[in-house]
């Protein structure tokens, strides 16, 4: 080896190292952006939409479902309660829920799709509680003109068959109903909704 050739084999050494430490760096800060684009399988689930299939809630009842770490009620009205809704009007804060949070397809009296399936998350808008379920023949507990909804024991606030709050309660606005659509006559989604969709 002459003389002259000495720095042109180091320079190439050096190119060599640098982009192989280059190419380790960019490795190194590609993997966590990767990792980060993708959320794990749990997270996912959590998130994901859930199926209900409305044959098992008989009417009259209510049954929970977890979504996106929420309780998240579907109740299959009857006809005294959904008239139980037009008793209540008079005693809301926000009866015809301009204040409240609810898809447009819920923007009704029922605050829903279908009258009869009520949807939404059992999570009191004071706090964030749970409420329970009290029947219209609690009255007993819940006073005289009790017509059957929902009654958070942590400060009290009272709400109807569509999440409704009673006047005088902490609670600010009605519960909240979360995007849902039927796939069958029988089955929905809570999770999807058509109109974020654009169908
Ligand atoms: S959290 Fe429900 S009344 Fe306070």
């Amino acid at each position: 080896m002459n003389e002259q050739e000495k720095p042109d084999k180091t320079r190439r050494n050096l190119i060599v190292a640098t982009s192989a430490v280059g190419a380790v760096a960019g490795l190194g800060a590609a993997v966590p952006f990767v990792a980060s684009m993708w959320p794990s399988e749990r997270a996912k689930a959590a998130g994901a939409p859930i199926e209900v299939d409305l044959s098992l809630i008989a009417p009259g009842e209510i049954k929970t479902f977890e979504w996106r770490g929420k309780p998240v009620w579907v109740i299959r009205r009857t006809q005294e309660m959904l008239a139980s809704l037009k008793a209540a009007e008079g005693r809301l804060s926000d009866p015809a829920s301009k204040a409240s949070e609810q898809p447009k397809y819920a923007e009704n009296e029922y605050r829903s799709q279908k009258p009869e399936i009520m949807v939404m998350e059992g999570v009191c808008t004071h706090l964030g509680c749970s409420p329970q379920m009290k029947p219209a023949d609690a009255k007993g507990e819940m006073g005289g003109d009790w017509v059957g909804g929902f009654y958070c024991p942590c400060h009290g606030s009272k709400f109807d068959l569509a999440g409704r709050v009673f006047r005088g309660a902490p609670a600010p606005v009605n519960l909240k109903v979360p995007p849902y659509e039927f796939i069958t006559d029988g089955t929905l989604v809570i999770g999807e909704d058509k109109e974020k969709k654009g169908a």
